[in-house]
């Protein structure tokens, strides 16, 4: 028998946060292939070239390109049950792909080791790091020539302020990779790219390979083992502790395409990454995950691009207790009832085990409008509400108008409900009363204008305004006057008053001529 307590002690959830083509389809490719998921490198791969069309949900994937059905990716290791939840990045980027950071117990990170941390890695850092939540580090595309590890580790400090803990080492590197010095195992993986198979040397007493291996006398490894002493000597110690609050991270060199270090990667992860703990209510109280209650919140909604259908699948974190197939849940927000009869999971290949999901499981409801992202669902007597997901600074903005000015009484319903509903963020410049709309990704606008269009039947015209820096200003510190052809001084949904600055000069200007002023961003 199964208990609640067990099951939920097998969760692993988690996110890989990376920069576009740091090597996330690969590495994932590769632990769905541990997990018995998919049989072949290459699928996630045709999956996201659109070759690998199988239901209704996957064409639409195709004609827009998003993932839908691989947004949560689940499958069995070592007896943990591991979820691992898709942060779109490219086109796809956008405030879902934050939201999903809240729905996850740990993230993992990879960086390509010739670029280090670039732009998107480190806004989705960010996030994790506001969490608290542990981060565990791949330093991938170890088989080129990439920077030297002791750079990649300092930067880490230096750029997302979080402690490196070189978990392996790299013996040389591109052509002259020859295999990983994996201090916390106690022995070398050797690099051997012409078979599937790693081969593991244990090392002796003194740390070092067998006077009888190749490598003994090899510079590379001389190297490699004079790097550790260093480290050893010089850098951060394990902390458990460190690593639970994200405060460390552990870090592993490696390469997925040539699935070199992922399996230690993994299986190492899964000794030390936490399983589902507990989530606050707004009421300031825990919801511990083994509590026979059953409750989630709605984290994304996955809007269908399909015009012939109009639902949508609401993304639910289970924070707590068993979903069973069928059964009955408050949504908190109205009060209603709802079932939970039409409901998606994601195991990868099979429709087994989809009547049942527990605490650190994500479910999928098919949704024809009445969920909105934040709210709480949940079973017994007591009204839950979990604490609001976070507002993130747009990045992105729009002019928006109704291209039929008879029809604005369905453009401000659409306009309102999508922006309660956190597809979009709304603004109403100061001077002119104009709406504008701010995104982090380009994705927000396109969804937006095809929901107004097929959900509410306004046709909208969206002008671009470009990149800006939205910045908060106190109001008892506003005066209007401050407003300049360089930024544009407008107020969200709140009534609270920002700028929209043109670039990072327009700011420090403003900075500059207003040193008393304080400025602020959201996440
Ligand atoms: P992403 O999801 O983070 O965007 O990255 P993705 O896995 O798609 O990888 C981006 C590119 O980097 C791919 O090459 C992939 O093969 C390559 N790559 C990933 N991991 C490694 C690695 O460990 N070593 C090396 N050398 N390359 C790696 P591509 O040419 O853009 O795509 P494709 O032609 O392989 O499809």
């Amino acid at each position: 028998m199964t208990t609640l307590s067990n099951d939920v002690a097998t969760r692993r959830t988690f996110a890989i946060i990376s920069h576009p083509d740091a090597g996330k389809t690969t590495i994932t490719e590769q632990l769905l292939l541990f997990g018995g998921i998919v049989r072949q490198a290459g699928t996630v791969k045709a999956r996201k070239s659109g070759n690998f069309a199988k239901s209704d949900w996957m064409e639409i994937e195709q004609k827009r390109g998003i993932s839908v059905t691989s947004s949560v990716m689940q499958f069995d290791y070592e007896g943990k049950r591991i979820n691992i939840l898709d942060t779109p990045g490219h086109e796809d980027f956008s405030e879902d792909t934050y939201r999903t950071l809240m729905a996850v117990d740990s993230a993992v990170m990879v960086i390509d080791s010739a670029k280090g941390i670039e732009p998107q890695t480190k806004k989705l850092f960010k996030i994790c790091k506001m969490r608290g939540i542990p981060i565990f580090t791949f330093m991938n595309k170890l088989d080129r020539d990439g920077r030297d590890p002791l750079d990649l580790i300092a930067e880490l400090e230096d750029v997302l302020g979080i402690e490196g803990y070189p978990m392996n080492w790299p013996i040389g590197m591109g052509k002259e990779l020859k295999g990983l010095y994996d201090r916390y195992h106690n022995r070398v993986a050797m690099f051997r790219p012409d078979s599937e198979e790693t081969a593991y040397v244990p090392l002796d007493d003194d740390g070092d390979i067998p006077a009888d291996n190749p490598l003994h006398d090899d510079s590379w490894y001389e190297d490699a083992r004079d790097n550790m002493e260093l480290i050893e000597d010089a850098g951060n110690a394990f902390d458990m502790d460190k690593i639970a609050k994200g405060d460390q991270t552990p870090v592993f060199f490696g390469s997925a395409l040539a699935n070199f270090g992922v399996k230690t990667f993994l299986e190492t992860y899964l000794q030390f990454a936490p399983q589902p703990e507990e989530h606050k209510t707004t009421e300031g109280d825990e919801v511990e995950p083994t509590d026979d209650n059953f409750s989630g919140f709605v984290f994304k909604i996955q809007a269908n691009m399909d015009p012939k259908h109009r639902d949508r699948i609401a993304f639910v974190r289970i924070c707590s207790g068993r979903f069973n197939h069928g059964m009955d849940v408050t949504l908190g927000r109205t009060g209603k009832t709802m079932r939970l009869s039409n409901v998606t999971q994601f195991m990868a290949d099979t429709r087994e085990n989809v009547d049942t999901a527990v605490a650190g499981d994500i479910i999928g409801l098919y949704d024809t409008g009445n969920y909105q992202i934040g709210d709480t669902i949940y079973t017994g007597k007591k009204k839950l509400q979990f604490e609001k997901l976070p507002q993130f600074t747009p990045e992105l903005f729009v002019r928006v108008t109704a291209k039929n000015v008879m029809k604005q009484k369905s453009f401000h319903k659409g306009i309102n409900q999508l922006v309660q509903e956190g597809a979009i963020q709304l603004y109403t410049s100061y001077t002119t009363g104009d709406y504008i709309l701010g995104a982090v990704g380009q994705l927000q606008f396109e969804v937006f204008q095809f929901r107004m269009q097929n959900e509410y039947n306004s046709d909208v015209i969206m002008e671009p305004m470009g990149h800006k820096t939205a910045r908060w200003i106190d109001p008892e510190q506003l005066d209007e006057r401050m407003s300049s052809s360089r930024n544009l001084l407008v107020k969200d949904l709140a009534g609270e008053p920002l700028f929209l600055f043109e670039n990072d000069f327009a700011e420090r200007w403003f900075k500059d001529k207003y040193p008393d002023v304080k400025l602020t961003s959201k996440l």
